[in-house]
């Protein structure tokens, strides 16, 4: 069985709430997966090959938030070859924000990306002004990231 591990980046505990909906929903479902915050975690926190979903929000001038700056400096500083990882982002922002929205998600997306890691899938983006809820609109898209995705790109890997 994959299993998933999803790192959150998070201010006001919105990612981790949808981290925890999520962990539900592929629970559900029969898929493993593991929350882990990223306070205080560095590049190791990718040592192991294998699938990750970042979720995370968008903080000061299109920033990452504060509990995922160390992992986001110490990935650029070290630059780990990340060939063996397969990843999914949930960026959430706000569009109110304008040029800066998602770019907490997108940052890493481009990061991990030049870092040698494959993305599976698009970045699910949310505006928390379009009126609903970050949990419900990842709650829908996970399943079918995950096995539509996930598990063909980690397929293909092996
Ligand atoms: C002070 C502050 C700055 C923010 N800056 C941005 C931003 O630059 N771009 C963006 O898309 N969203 C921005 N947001 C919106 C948050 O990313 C969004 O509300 C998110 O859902 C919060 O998730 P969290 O509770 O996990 O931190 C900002 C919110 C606050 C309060």
């Amino acid at each position: 069985m994959a299993e998933l591990r999803i790192l959150v980046g998070t201010m006001t505990g919105t990612a981790e709430a949808v981290a925890k909906d999520l962990e539900q929903v592929l629970s559900k479902a029969g898929h493993g997966a593991e929350i882990i915050l990223m306070d205080g975690r560095d590049a190791s926190a990718f040592d192991k090959a294998g699938a990750y979903l970042i979720c995370t929000s968008t903080y000061g001038s299109g920033d990452v938030p504060d509990n995922a700056q160390k992992l986001f400096a110490s990935l650029e500083e070290l630059r780990p070859d990340l060939r063996g990882v397969i990843y999914g982002v949930i960026a959430l922002g706000d569009r109110t924000y304008g040029a800066t929205f998602c770019q907490g998600g997108l940052r890493f997306d481009r990061l991990l990306s030049e870092l040698g890691a494959q993305r599976a899938g698009e970045v699910l983006q949310h505006d928390a002004s379009a009126g609903t809820m970050a949990e419900d609109v990842a709650s829908e898209w996970i399943l079918p990231w995950f096995e539509q995705q996930l598990l063909p790109a980690l397929e293909q890997r092996v």
